[in-house]
């Protein structure tokens, strides 16, 4: 959904703030053009909707909340796979507002998939048997990726603060729809880790590694996905508990920004 009519730059009444966050809640990501927002200012329009988190990972910038996604010839895209955000932490982000800086000239969309159709979508008994699994994410793969290139400070930082596994449940209840939702980020999933909440009981390795593989093709349906063409100016806010997004890597040599910002959200949980 295009959100027209709304100069995020001004100052918001509570009555708009209330409007785009239900209208984020009913549509699960929504999009704003010509906004051509600074980077305070998208900040600013971030805290309307809780906390923020800053990115460890990021290069430390001007405004530490702001995370460049950039990429370009000596930088291919790398977001190109079906995920939800920050799947390492505790408290995964609510959502996240991205702003284009710089548009490639072809290509470079990013697609959102409905979590909550892609769980209602799954074979019953597929669902029915994740319904009480938990898995361990692990954020060491950012290490591998990006750890080269940041301070030795920050790669301490980071393995100091954040513990290496966390449990989230396959299926997540919304906390503000009670919708429940596929929640899965296969590149921070341990594929062989899945366990059965209520008793603790690990599951065998081959059944955990099996149900993973089935779950990671089910966001790629095209009927639970929009693609959003971006123009500079433009504005993406995801639900990060209720959708996935892939950002497509088809704009090699060019270059193309986006500005990110990410809103604080709670403990995952399946009831
Ligand atoms: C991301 O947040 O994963 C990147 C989104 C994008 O580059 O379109």
């Amino acid at each position: 959904t295009v959100i027209h009519g709304i100069d995020l730059k001004a100052e918001l009444s509570a009555e708009q703030v209330q409007f785009v966050r239900d209208t984020l809640l009913e549509r699960k990501v929504i999009f704003f053009r010509d906004q051509h927002l600074a980077e305070d200012e998208q900040v600013a329009f971030g805290r309307e909707f809780g906390g923020l988190d800053a990115f460890p990972f990021g290069k430390s910038g001007a405004n530490p909340y702001i995370l460049e996604i950039r990429h370009g010839k000596n930088r291919p895209g790398t977001e190109n796979g079906w995920h939800t955000d920050v799947t390492w932490m505790e408290r995964p982000s609510l959502g996240s507002i991205a702003q284009c800086v710089e548009v490639p000239p072809v290509g470079g969309d990013t697609l959102f998939s409905d979590s909550h159709a892609a769980c209602l979508g799954l074979p019953p008994a597929l669902r029915e048997r994740i319904g009480n699994l938990h898995g361990v994410n692990d954020y060491r793969v950012f290490l591998m990726s990006r750890g080269p290139g940041l301070p030795d400070d920050v790669i301490e930082a980071v393995k100091r603060d954040i513990p290496f596994g966390v449990s989230h449940p396959l299926v997540r209840t919304h906390p503000e729809t009670g919708k429940p939702a596929l929640y899965i980020h296969g590149g921070f999933l341990r594929h062989d880790s899945l366990f059965d909440a209520k008793t603790g009981v690990p599951l065998d390795k081959a059944e955990s590694i099996d149900i993973v593989g089935q779950l990671l093709s089910q966001h790629g349906q095209p009927e639970y996905v929009c693609r959003f063409r971006w123009s500079e100016g433009s504005i993406a806010f995801w639900d990060n508990r209720a959708v996935q997004h892939y950002a497509a890597s088809d704009y090699y040599p060019n270059n193309r920004l986006l500005r990110r910002v990410t809103v604080s959200g709670d403990k995952p949980y399946y009831d």
